[in-house]
């Protein structure tokens, strides 16, 4: 019985563990234009962490201010390009002063295969 209610607690933890390991940022909004394996409003996630790497990269592209010239999608395709101003907002309300988590975020639904 003992060792029951310890795997309990241990099965809690974990799951809180693996809640955290995204941050606090909540990718909720991002949901309404991103998907994982496919484009949808802006690109697929996947082809996002493929363009950056690591989301250290990444969150260093948004504690630089997200310029559409430093960023890897948008400067290697014209559709995305001409559609940047639409993640300018969004980064602006959602994703600055967030920059560490955000990066971390998308890298750990990428690796969940879902947003
Ligand atoms: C209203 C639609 C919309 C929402 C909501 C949105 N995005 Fe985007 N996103 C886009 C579009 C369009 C692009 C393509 C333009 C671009 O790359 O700047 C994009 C591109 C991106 C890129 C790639 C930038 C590049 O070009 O390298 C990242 C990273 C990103 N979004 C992260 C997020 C995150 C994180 C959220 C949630 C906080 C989010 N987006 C919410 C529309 C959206």
């Amino acid at each position: 019985m003992k060792s029951i209610i310890v795997s309990m607690f241990v099965a809690a933890g974990l799951m809180v563990a693996g809640s955290a390991m995204a941050g606090d940022f909540n990718t909720g909004p991002c949901k309404a234009c991103h998907a994982v394996g496919k484009d949808v409003v802006g690109p697929d996630w996947k082809t996002v962490a493929t363009a950056y790497g690591d989301a250290k990269t990444l969150a260093g592209v948004f504690k630089s201010g997200f310029k559409v010239e430093d960023r890897k999608v948008a400067a290697s395709n014209a559709k995305w390009k001409g559609q940047a101003a639409t993640m300018t907002t969004m980064f602006n309300s959602n994703i600055k002063g967030h920059e560490d988590d955000a990066a971390a975020a998308l890298f750990a639904a990428v690796a969940a295969g879902k947003i």
